[in-house]
């Protein structure tokens, strides 16, 4: 890697997605000497806390906390709806569409994967068609990925909901919302969602570590008729603590919860409408440099149809090895991060080279998107990787209005 040019220094900046940038305001909130977990602030802040992160996933829906990374809260949300021998349909759209429906697999339930391929979005008739022709009703769940961060495919969730509807299948519509939420639209009880998952180092901005889970009475109802649930996983004493510890199972994520209050402050003073139309924005900008580096050389967008892009995160095609050498040398050089390429290709092979993604979730702006797209430009100067011209002009015409 190399560091001649010497404008590494300043602040660094890691565009992959996620964990995400961390505003100074979270940083700083958590900042701070051991609270008291038993009495006082801490405990008082949870109900205001709990209220205000349903207000982000648009939900009056019951909410428990999971001390977590995206993995855990997959568990904790199957582990209360999925028993051993259960059926779930899975409608893969990228690697973690696959990822959940292992996960399941894991917990013995049995997995029916339709896979959409790496560049697709879900097609909703033929989901409709599988679960019409389950006519005994044993798919119990449809998982399905909101945004699918290996691919950067945006999938339909209502879309999914209405088929659901009309076919008359009962199953649960589960949504993993860890990479959409707090950036592209989402509305959980507006679609009809009955079990939706998250975590915090995304859109919600705060060091990994915290995620959650949203359930309606529905899924309430698939709960209470379990046989059992594991009692760290079970959702009901999280979502109605009797005491503080009950939140977690255990000690509190304690600087985590400062961290998520600052958080949620910041996203409630911005607005929730105004953070997806930031994030519609600045993803607009990155496909407008993309498509002009296309017209002259192999840069490709992933996802073809922008109806079906993230405005979290975009995975793009360079071809190997020119992606690893970009990547290599925007951090080396410009003390810049980009997102390897994720699920493409297998990490031995060569073509895996050609793979990498950018994150665009949480605390970003134009003049970070600006530096982002600049720094990939003056990359791909330095390494002779032919683009077209006009990116830096047609981003900047997008985010000028
Ligand atoms: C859509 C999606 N689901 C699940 C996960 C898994 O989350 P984690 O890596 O925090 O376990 C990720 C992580 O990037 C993700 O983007």
């Amino acid at each position: 890697m190399s560091k001649e040019s010497g404008l590494s220094q300043g602040r660094s900046y890691l565009a992959i997605p996620g964990p995400s940038v961390m505003p100074d305001s979270v940083l700083n909130a958590m900042h701070r000497a051991a609270p008291n977990i038993y009495a006082g602030e801490l405990p008082d802040m949870m109900p205001r806390l709990m209220d205000d992160l349903r207000a982000v996933a648009r939900t009056k829906a019951h909410a428990a906390i999971y001390i977590a990374n995206g993995h855990g809260v997959w568990e904790a949300a199957l582990a209360n709806v999925v028993a051993p021998g259960d059926r779930v349909l899975v409608p893969a759209t990228g690697r973690f569409g696959i990822g959940w429906g292992e996960m399941a697999a894991g917990l013995g339930a049995q997995v029916d994967v339709i896979d959409f391929g790496k560049r697709s979005a879900m097609d909703i008739a033929r989901i409709a068609e599988a679960l019409a022709a389950d006519k005994a009703h044993e798919i119990k769940a449809v998982l399905a990925v909101h945004v699918d961060t290996s691919s950067s495919v945006r999938n339909d969730i209502a879309g999914l909901r209405a088929a659901l509807d009309e076919v008359g299948h009962p199953a649960l519509l589960m949504a993993d919302c860890i990479a959409s939420l707090g950036c592209d639209v989402f509305e959980m009880d507006a679609w009809g969602v009955d079990v939706m998952v998250t975590a915090c180092q995304k859109g919600l901005m705060v060091p990994p570590g915290v995620g959650f889970v949203f359930f309606n009475d529905r899924a309430q109802t698939v709960r209470a008729a379990l046989p059992r649930v594991s009692r760290y996983w079970d959702w009901e004493p999280r979502a109605q603590p009797e005491a503080f510890f009950q939140y977690f199972a255990g000690t509190a994520p304690t600087h985590h919860l400062y961290g998520l209050r600052a958080s949620l402050d910041m996203i409630h003073a911005e607005g929730i409408e105004n953070i997806w139309h930031r994030h519609e924005t600045l993803a607009r900008a990155i496909w407008a440099a993309c498509d002009a580096w296309g017209q002259g050389g192999p840069m490709e967008l992933n996802i073809t149809n922008p109806a079906y892009r993230s405005h979290a995160v975009t995975a793009l095609r360079l071809g190997a090895p020119h992606a690893t050498r970009l990547r290599d040398w925007v951090e080396g050089n410009l003390g810049l991060t980009l997102g390897i390429g994720l699920g493409m290709a297998e990490p031995g092979d060569d073509a895996w080279h050609g793979f990498f993604r950018l994150g665009h979730m949480g605390h970003v702006n134009g003049h970070m998107i600006m530096g982002l797209l600049g720094g990939m430009e003056a990359g791909m100067h330095a390494l002779d990787i032919p683009h077209g011209d006009g990116a830096l002009d047609a981003a900047a015409r997008v985010i000028a209005g």
